[in-house]
């Protein structure tokens, strides 16, 4: 079996570009930099390397740097974004500050006449994220693109297969960046399609059940996606042993507590403890305004509670969490910069009583998981739900949350919903919901003078959540929204729609 060697130096995506490996039936293993040792990927013969993006310059003070004997491998190389800045530096190359040219986001690519680019037209669009960039080719190397801003965006050394682009070909704004990690996969590289995705499921329930034997296991049930489907593999996996806590914290959707205690009971017959625990979770969030204080107190929150409901239950040392990739990585994973504290992952309490934490689904992306829960007959009202962020509502009421607050939100959100369903919307848009601002705006309603809230409503469009559009809903839909909002929804005044793509901005608003 073929294999590609994806070396990390902290960048956003490198799960990404694994999976991007992965869709082409090509084996992908992602090892940290520093992880693995030249002497080790010669031995264990790897048909290419990809070097990852990270968020340092080359020149900064612990900048990520492998061993420059791996250029002698003779193993074909594709640095991406860091990766690409990283070889011209240690092969002699210049890379400087760009000032006045840094680019971030969809970016016109020229390229040249190339095997690397043998699928992409001269002329298309591709993502960037940089601020430093090459400004001299190390010897040997050709250029093969470039931008308006950017002179080298690609550049090889067809001798020594090595290239490096400073653009992102793993990301789905980069109109043929599949073609081009293809090309770079198959034609460079010469792998082999012949690896099929091992049956995920089979063997993390044989993993579970042999590490886990009989050992009470307590899960963090949401009903979201992730959760659930990481409580029916290990369902799978412990049966009985797997106790699933649902905490409703008061900061969850419209009616969304008594509709996740139907489907997980009834229809997937899980070992199901409701907890109500609105008014612990208000008391603890009194006054507080912080984002990133908010979180924290609804991740400790969170897992005093299971701490409790653990006690009840005699024997739990394990907790089981439904965290995904994404989290892991925006949570600040070595190397990569920390954008938010996501709770399943950041806001741990210091002092843990359990003494193990199962992860089962952290190395997937969200469509992936939704894939293994078709596979394990997950109803698709459940599998096809959209995200909802640990933190619930917590993170779209703006400001200190109060009961009313959550209130208001929870009415504007399902009026929202309904009409992105109604509409038909609901299969074009990823995640979309309403965020109550902490802001309060002048209106009329009838004859008088109204002062209240000012609503947003966010939608994104995306298949990965680690960079995401704005989605262009209808004018009619918001319309539409808008006016039943102002009309049933007293408290507010104005409805505003955010048109920030990730990134800049982030899905969630903190
Ligand atoms: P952001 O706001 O980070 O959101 O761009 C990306 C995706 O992650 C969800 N999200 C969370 N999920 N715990 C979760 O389980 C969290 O704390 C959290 N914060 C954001 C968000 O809804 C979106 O789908």
């Amino acid at each position: 079996m073929d294999k590609i060697l994806v070396l990390d130096f902290g960048g956003q995506y490198d799960l990404l570009i694994a999976r991007r490996v992965r869709e082409m039936h090509v084996y992908a293993e992602i090892k940290a930099y520093d992880a693995i040792t030249v002497e080790e990927i010669a031995q264990n013969g790897y048909k290419g390397i990809l070097f990852t993006g990270g968020p340092d310059s080359v020149y900064g003070e612990n900048a990520p740097v492998c061993d420059s004997s791996i250029f002698s491998l003779g193993i074909p190389i594709l640095g991406i974004c860091y990766g690409a800045q990283l070889i011209a530096h240690l092969l002699g190359g210049t890379v400087s500050k760009a000032e006045d040219s840094r680019e971030f986001g969809r970016t016109a690519l020229y390229v040249e006449e190339d095997p690397l680019f043998k699928d992409v037209p001269s002329e298309s669009v591709c993502w960037m994220s940089h601020t430093d960039y090459v400004s001299e080719l190390p010897s040997g190397f050709i250029n093969i693109a470039h931008t308006d801003h950017c002179p080298q965006a690609a550049f090889a050394d067809h001798e020594r297969t090595i290239y490096a682009v400073q653009f992102h070909p793993e990301v789905t704004h980069t109109e043929y960046g599949k073609e081009i990690l293809k090309a770079f996969v198959l034609d460079l590289c010469h792998c082999h399609q012949d690896w099929v995705m091992e049956d995920f499921i089979e063997t993390s329930v044989d993993q579970y059940r042999k590490e886990l034997k009989d050992q009470k296991v307590i899960m963090a049930l949401s009903g979201g996606v992730d959760s659930t489907v990481a409580a029916v593999l290990l369902h799978r996996a412990i049966g009985k042993n797997l106790h699933c806590v649902f905490v409703d914290h008061g900061l969850l959707r419209k009616n969304e507590g008594d509709l996740v205690e139907e489907a997980i009971q009834n229809k997937l017959g899980l070992n199901l403890i409701r907890v109500d625990a609105k008014e612990r979770f208000l008391e603890k969030l009194k006054d507080v305004t912080d984002p990133e204080q908010k979180r924290k107190i609804i991740g400790e929150e969170f897992i005093r509670v299971f701490e409790e409901e653990a006690n009840k239950l005699d024997d739990i040392t394990v907790l089981a969490q439904g965290t995904i990739y994404p989290d892991v990585v925006e949570s600040g994973k070595k190397g990569s910069a920390l954008i938010k504290s996501h709770h399943n992952v950041g806001g741990l309490p210091e002092r843990m009583r359990f003494n193990q934490i199962v992860e089962p689904l952290k190395d997937l992306f969200k469509d992936e998981v939704r894939e293994v829960g078709r596979k394990l007959d997950i109803p698709a009202e459940l599998t096809d739900r959209q995200p909802f962020p640990g933190p619930g509502l917590g993170v779209r009421v703006i400001g200190e949350i109060t009961s009313e607050k959550l209130r208001i939100l929870q009415d504007a959100d399902a009026i929202f919903r309904e009409e992105i369903k109604r509409f038909g919307q609901d299969k074009t848009a990823s995640q979309y919901f309403a965020v109550l601002t902490d802001m309060k705006a002048v209106g009329v309603k009838g004859d008088a003078r109204s002062y209240g809230y000012v609503l947003a409503l966010r939608s994104v469009t995306t298949d990965d959540f680690m960079t995401a559009e704005w989605t262009r809903l209808p004018y009619d839909l918001l319309e539409s929204v808008s006016n039943r909002i102002i009309n049933e929804v007293n408290e507010i005044a104005r409805v505003v729609y955010d048109i920030t793509s990730k990134p800049p901005g982030t899905v969630e608003w903190e």
